[in-house]
């Protein structure tokens, strides 16, 4: 890697502002914050545990939702210091701030492998405007600074990039943490020279979302396999009529030069040839979000080219899960971005699943190695029970896509050179 990491650095006696992302998914329990997932949490202690080995002092920064400026209390990470405590099999002091005296005090506290997790930086507006006054603040009691947040690192906040400028200027070190490292070695370096046949799988509602990481993959890939909502837009770029379904009209110019694109360069990219779809009916109800809701009714495969007027599709159907499973047993490099369909209702999850068990199959049985890009194809694979089946599962959701569509992340970018 050409950053420093943490095994670069002499952490001995000194004291590290470390960035972690620890934004988990929480609900409320009989009036208390309970974290749902601790995976982001869990990623982190090969780093943390290597750091208090080697007598480093933490003092870990995180943040939690999007409390814009405002102490949330349910987005405090008390929650999370109790979790990491457990995790860590040792105490982690918290303080109910991120910068300031009583954050400074409890720093002079700190001996020799301590750790200190610091309340939500997001309390603090200065954090994703970058303010460099709240970076010097933040930096202040650190000598040096590492970052594993590899799911904010496609982020310019102010724990992210700020102070990192702000401690080399010091003359500290900025070095990567083992997660943010193997992140950026898998969405990175393997698939620069992936082993052949090299089998990507994107899925999700939109081709605008996407297109980015398709025509980059385009370059590299030997097959792309196209699924979720946003294959109803490539049908309709093919002429196809797509009856309810999602589609984004204006981006159907888009779809046909990835298309082209890809047949110019030997790609073979396909699109789904049967769709499980149903028919809405509008509820009169209207969702949190002030949205309608619609009842999916009469759920059935659609195995002509045309989708009927009343309907919408939800998922791949079976001919098309068998084609792409048929083609993923058979890689040796499978990146996987985004679910097949809607696999949050069991009527819907039967494409994504097989898509999920072919990737299994291929990773045990064909020795590939198997990239998860983060966010929602994660879940969809713990939703399967194959959650620790793959070669590697990015922590990342926009950090991941962002990685993959080849933008240099601000949070990487800060990082001090080898
Ligand atoms: C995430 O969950 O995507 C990261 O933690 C970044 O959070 P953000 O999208 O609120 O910046
Ligand atoms: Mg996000």
């Amino acid at each position: 890697m050409a950053k420093l990491t943490v095994k670069d650095l002499n952490v001995r006696g000194k004291r590290l502002l470390v960035r972690v992302d620890y934004n988990v998914p929480m609900e409320e329990k009989d009036g208390q914050m309970v974290i749902n997932d601790a995976t982001r949490i869990k990623e982190t202690i090969p780093t943390l545990d290597y750091l208090i080995q080697n007598g480093a002092r933490l003092i870990l920064v995180a943040h939690l939702g999007r409390p814009k400026g405002q102490r949330d209390p349910s987005l405090s990470l008390r929650p999370v210091a109790n979790k990491l405590a457990d995790m860590l099999c040792r105490p982690v002091a918290f303080v109910d701030d991120c910068i300031g005296e009583k954050v400074e005090k409890t720093v002079g506290l700190l001996q020799p492998g301590d750790v200190l997790l610091l309340e939500n930086v997001r309390y603090y507006n200065e954090e994703e405007a970058n303010d460099p006054a709240f970076a010097e603040k933040l930096a202040r009691p650190a000598e040096h600074y590492v970052n594993d947040a590899f799911g904010a690192a496609h982020r310019a906040h102010a724990s992210t990039e700020g102070v990192a400028r702000v401690i080399a200027k010091r003359g500290g070190q900025c070095a990567a943490g083992l997660l943010m490292e193997r992140e950026l070695k898998f969405l990175g370096d393997e698939l620069e020279k992936p082993a052949r046949p090299f089998v990507v799988i994107l899925g999700g509602a939109k081709v605008s979302d996407k297109i980015k990481v398709i025509d980059r993959l385009i370059d590299k890939a030997d097959t792309i396999l196209i699924g979720g909502a946003m294959a109803y837009t490539f049908k309709l770029a093919n002429g196809y009529k797509t009856g309810k379904s999602l589609v984004e009209s204006d981006r159907v110019e888009m779809a046909r030069a990835a298309v082209a694109k890809a047949k110019a360069r030997n790609v073979q990219f396909l699109l789904p040839v049967d769709n499980i779809v149903a028919t809405p009916v509008d509820t009169g109800k209207l969702n949190k979000k002030g949205k309608p809701v619609f009842d999916l009714q009469n759920p059935r495969l659609n195995s002509q080219p045309d989708i009927p007027a009343d309907a919408e599709g939800f998922d791949i159907g079976p001919e098309t899960a068998r084609r792409y499973a048929e083609i993923i047993r058979k890689a040796k490099t499978i990146l996987w971005n985004g679910p097949m369909g809607m696999f949050e209702d069991k009527r819907f999850a039967e494409g994504t699943f097989s898509v999920a068990k072919a990737v299994v199959e291929a990773t045990e049985k064909n020795g590939a190695k198997s990239i998860i890009g983060g966010g929602d194809s994660v879940k969809a694979l713990h939703n399967a029970g194959l959650g620790e089946r793959v070669t590697f599962m990015s922590t990342g959701g926009g950090a991941s896509l962002e990685f993959l569509e080849g933008a240099v992340l601000p949070g990487v970018a800060a990082l001090t050179d080898k």
